[in-house]
């Protein structure tokens, strides 16, 4: 199985309200996305890595991995999911075989280890799968004037992480259908489901947080130095 990593990294980052794209902001010594792409690179399985861009990034060609053998630059688009259709074009018109390994550019903590649990699970789920973690607060279902209508059970619940694995020219195929369909696409598994696939859920580790705000820095650097 030959599997490509696609990392969207054409956002804005404008809930972070910095100077510059969240995913060009230091974690230590070096920013979001370096860490985010030096793990990908060292996974062994994963034989090249799509960075999606925005048509006028002005940093990343400043960052040493931009030069790295496994690396190869696309424009990405407006939306998330049109970010990761671009790279899927590449990848079906280069490897059409492939499996496609989606990992959000501000994802810097994901562990090998879990990179790994989430590509051998095809064995398990060979429709694809996705890492995510199990809810662990007691969920409430509101109204529109924030009053409790009842409790929802947590236990089927889950928070969707990334990687997410699917074979790559069926995500293609289901993620352009659904944009042209104007379907709530959030995330890769969020197209399957529209084309009717039950993918996979990985338990994955709650500290791969999705860096957004603020205060998610500090929490990225702790997990870091944790693992
Ligand atoms: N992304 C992308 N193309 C877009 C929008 C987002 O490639 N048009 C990427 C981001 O760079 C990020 C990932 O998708 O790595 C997850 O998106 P999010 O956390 O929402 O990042 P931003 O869209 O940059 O942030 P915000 O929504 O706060 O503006
Ligand atoms: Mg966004």
């Amino acid at each position: 199985r030959s599997i490509i990593a696609i990392v969207p990294a054409a956002g804005i980052g404008s809930r972070m309200g910095a100077d510059k794209p969240k995913q060009y902001l230091m974690l230590g010594q070096q920013s979001i996305l370096a860490h985010t792409l030096d793990t990908l690179f060292a996974h062994p399985e994963i034989e090249q890595v799509i960075v999606a861009l925005h048509p006028q990034d002005h940093y990343f060609s400043q960052l040493p991995q931009s030069q790295h053998p496994k690396l190869i630059q696309v424009v990405g688009g407006g939306e998330r999911a049109d970010s990761v259709l671009a790279a899927l074009d590449y990848v079906y018109s280069h490897h059409p075989d492939a499996w496609a390994l989606v990992h959000d550019a501000a994802r810097p903590c994901v562990t090998l280890t879990d990179i790994s649990r989430l590509i051998e699970s095809v064995d398990i789920y060979p429709q694809g799968a996705i890492l995510a973690a199990p809810v662990r607060d007691t969920m409430k279902r509101s109204d529109a004037s924030g009053h409790i209508v009842n409790t929802v059970d947590r236990t089927l619940l889950w928070h969707a992480l990334t990687p997410q694995f699917f074979p790559a020219s069926i995500l293609r195929r289901h993620l352009s259908a659904a944009l042209a369909a104007q379907a709530p696409i959030t995330d890769e598994a969020s197209a399957m489901e529209w084309a009717g696939v039950m993918p996979g859920l990985v338990s994955g580790r709650v500290d791969n947080i999705k860096v957004t705000h603020p205060d998610d820095l500090q929490l990225a650097v702790l997990f870091m130095s944790q693992q």
